[in-house]
């Protein structure tokens, strides 16, 4: 197994949701590896201006942009079938997209949980079904799934996000076991609270333990692209936030999440 992420040069990485945050550092630290890009999300001005800084910065990749809306029923597929009609096969897929929605679930609508639900896990599961195939066929891929660490217990305040994040870790975690003896590796990176827009989009306050964790973005990203080129099943990035993971098996399960709302918990939801 490949140890390092310089040896993704000239491969071919599909990034989602790479307009701000997490996407944006994975965009940046494979364009420095050496590996051409399709990088994905709504929000086309902020993908071409990533895509003109990283024309600049390294002249010698290839970046396609591809403006869609995951939350759309049919966007894996039209992402697939316009890449592929382009004659680019992809190596690299980090299923970084997503967003959580703050709250009680009763006063969210249906609508909105249901795109939340789509984007955070059956968009990164049809993707994985569309291309890893392809990938296994070349005898060579690598799958990151960014999931939470709100996917290791039940959040109140998060509890679809958090169900949707576990889903995608038990997904992510199975694929490494399938995929195995096939050159396709697939790996799921846990983040805690990372400065991105996560909070400004999830509509909540950081609370105090919140901004304790918070790590920033590049660093993230790196222990997520280490991870992947290590064939490692799943990581969690940060001491504190992986001792934090290791001590949900030791509390008692009713407490766990009482324990997940007191680090959630703010003004907005009494
Ligand atoms: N930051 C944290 O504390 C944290 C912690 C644990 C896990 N995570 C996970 O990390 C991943 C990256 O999030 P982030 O923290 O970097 O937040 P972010 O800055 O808000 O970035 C989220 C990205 O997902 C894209 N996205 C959201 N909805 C989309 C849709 N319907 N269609 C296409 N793209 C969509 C956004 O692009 P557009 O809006 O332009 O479409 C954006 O590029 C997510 O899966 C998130 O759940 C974050």
């Amino acid at each position: 197994m490949t140890a390092n992420v310089s040896e993704l040069a000239g491969k071919t990485a599909l990034v989602t949701g790479a307009s701000s945050g997490l996407g944006v550092d994975f965009a940046r630290q494979l364009a420095e590896a050496g590996c051409n890009l399709v990088i994905t999300a709504r929000r086309e001005d902020r993908l071409i201006a990533l895509k003109q800084e990283l024309a600049t910065s390294h002249p010698g990749i290839t970046v396609d942009v591809i403006v869609m809306d995951l939350a759309g029923r049919n966007a894996a597929q039209q992402l697939h079938e316009e890449i592929t009609g382009w004659g680019r096969d992809v190596d690299v897929l980090i299923n970084n997209a997503g967003y959580g929605l703050f709250g009680w679930f009763l006063e969210r609508s249906w609508d909105d949980l249901e795109a939340m639900v789509r984007v955070n896990t059956l968009v990164p599961q049809e993707l994985t079904h569309l291309f890893a195939s392809g990938m296994a066929r070349r005898g060579f891929g690598r799958i990151l799934f960014v999931s939470s660490m709100a996917a290791y217990q039940a959040t109140p305040t998060y509890a679809a996000y958090a169900a949707a994040k576990s889903k995608i870790l038990l997904f992510g975690e199975a694929m490494n076991f399938e995929l195995r003896g096939t050159g396709v590796s697939a790996t799921v990176l846990s983040p805690g609270m990372t400065r991105t827009e996560f909070l400004e989009v999830s509509g909540q306050k950081a609370t105090l333990a919140q901004r304790i964790l918070m790590m920033e973005s590049p660093d993230v990203v790196r222990t997520g692209l280490s991870a992947l080129m290590h064939g490692k099943a799943s990581v969690v990035p940060g001491w504190i936030n992986t001792a934090l993971v290791v001590s949900t098996k030791f509390v008692p399960r009713p407490m766990v999440k009482w324990i997940a709302y007191a680090m959630m918990r703010n003004d907005e939801v009494d």
